[in-house]
């Protein structure tokens, strides 16, 4: 038995959240294993609508076991307000809700510094989520970070804290001029979480082997996406966590060698939120069409999504750095607003062709996208639940697509509720 893995294959809010939820039916745990609250995940089920920033998008699925994994970051008042406000409508998460106790935690002067650093930097702007993402993983590496774990140690967690803060306050004071952090104030803000952690901590990486031992259904959810990876990613247009399929393992203590399925998932188009570069991007009315049509706002931020074409280019190139066995396809019916329908092939850097993803950022800030044209449909898609029910020209991009990344397709999603959906090869 083996982890099934879902993860966005461009620059985030690809439909994962909505995907997840679709394989949440047959699973026992789904795990988020990268990020915080910086991601948004819709769900849909009929006239109601979930987004969840921090919990897996399996807690609406009764029964099922969510884990925060040591790779994400947990802010502790966004978990409370999130457990609150799923529980307020009726869904039952604290006996069912898991955190790692490996987990950092995002503290006020994370997301301070975040704010700092981002207008420090003016048109350079990343345009990050504001959420203190950033910060919280420098210190993670910078081993100056605070775990979960060290709410229940309260001589350790005020230590801690004190060595944090000598740097951090001199950082805070003198080169951005504000005022310093009394670390025993956070530690006193940081027991206030002890009831509201103390039963969901656990080892969830030791849950998750377990459960796999178990021949248990285990969902490992993507946040992010393959090019926001720290990595893999348009750096420094990224985010500071590592969403690609590897960061699966290293944040929930999954070995590798447990990982089975790897399900990518695509728009048929791209959008993207915050800078950084966006070869396909669109200016003109087919983007602004694009952005009102598929109603293009950040879950997160409510910021405007960039809008443009797929660009197989970097698709092929994040399918490959994830190795993904499947892909998920989502909202195809966008583009029935559309006459005509473009798919990046390639680009023209410097006035050369060029069919690979470019690992230089200068280049990709060069790059020209050639496209392939294909007839639209211009009809309503939203019903079709095979794919022979597809217009004859939607069944063309979708198996354009298909042979171009070389994977057979496992979804194609026509609209954001739970039936809108053509499932070929799903479960986990
Ligand atoms: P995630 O971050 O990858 O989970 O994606 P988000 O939830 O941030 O953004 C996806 C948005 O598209 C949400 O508003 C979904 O309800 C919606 N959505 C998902 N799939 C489809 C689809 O096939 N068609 C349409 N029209 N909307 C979809
Ligand atoms: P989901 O999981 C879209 C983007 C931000 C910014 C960059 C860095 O819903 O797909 P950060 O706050 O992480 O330091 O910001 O990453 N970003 C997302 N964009 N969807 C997300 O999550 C994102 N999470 C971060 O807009 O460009
Ligand atoms: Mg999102």
């Amino acid at each position: 038995m083996s982890a099934t893995v879902v993860l966005g294959l461009a620059w985030g809010d690809e439909g994962k959240g909505r995907v997840c939820d679709a394989l949440a039916a047959d699973a026992r745990y789904v795990a988020r294993y990268s990020g915080g609250n910086n991601a948004g995940h819709t769900i849909r089920v009929g006239k109601e609508e979930f987004v969840v920033h921090l919990i897996p998008s399996g807690i609406v699925r009764a029964g099922v076991v969510c884990t925060i994994g040591n790779g994400v970051v947990v802010n502790p008042e966004v978990l409370a307000e999130e457990v609150s406000a799923l529980e307020n409508r009726g869904i039952e998460v604290r006996g069912r809700l898991k955190v790692d106790g490996r987990a950092h935690l995002i503290l006020p002067y994370h997301v301070r510094l975040d704010g700092y650093r981002e207008k420090a930097l003016g048109k350079a702007k990343i345009g990050t989520t504001n959420r203190g993402i950033g910060p919280t993983y420098e210190d993670k590496i910078a081993r100056v970070g605070i775990r979960v774990q060290d709410v229940f140690d309260e001589g350790i967690l005020r230590a801690k804290l004190r060595a944090a803060l000598r740097e951090k306050n001199s950082l805070i004071t003198n080169v951005y001029g504000e005022e310093p952090y009394d670390p025993d104030e956070i530690a006193d803000y940081l027991l206030s979480f002890r009831d509201l952690l103390e039963p969901m901590v656990a080892d969830t990486g030791a849950l998750l082997r377990g459960a796999i031992k178990r021949d248990e259904p285990v969902l490992l959810e993507g946040a992010q996406a393959t090019l926001l990876d720290n990595d893999f990613g348009t750096y420094p247009f990224v985010t500071s966590s590592n969403p690609s399929a590897g960061g699966a393992c290293v944040g929930t203590g999954v070995p590798p060698t447990s990982l089975g399925e790897v399900i990518g998932v695509t728009k048929a188009y791209t959008s993207r939120v915050g800078d950084g570069p966006f070869p396909t991007e669109l200016f003109d009315e087919m983007g602004e069409t694009l952005r009102r049509v598929g109603n293009e706002y950040g879950s997160t931020t409510g910021r405007p999504r960039r809008c443009g074409w797929l660009d197989l280019v970097a698709i092929k190139y994040t399918a490959s750095v994830n190795g993904i066995t499947t892909l998920a396809l989502t909202m195809l019916d966008v583009l029935s607003a559309v006459e005509e329908v473009k798919v990046c092939v390639g680009y023209e850097i410097d006035g050369e062709r060029v069919d690979e993803y470019p690992m230089s950022q200068t280049d990709l800030h060069h790059a020209q996208p050639v496209y392939k044209s294909l007839s639209g449909w211009g009809v309503d898609v939203t019903g079709c639940r095979r794919r022979e029910d597809l217009p004859e020209e939607a069944r063309d991009f979708v198996s354009f697509i298909e042979t171009e990344l070389g994977v057979p397709l496992c979804m194609i999603s026509v609209g954001p509720e739970r039936d809108q959906a053509i499932v070929k090869r799903i479960g986990v």
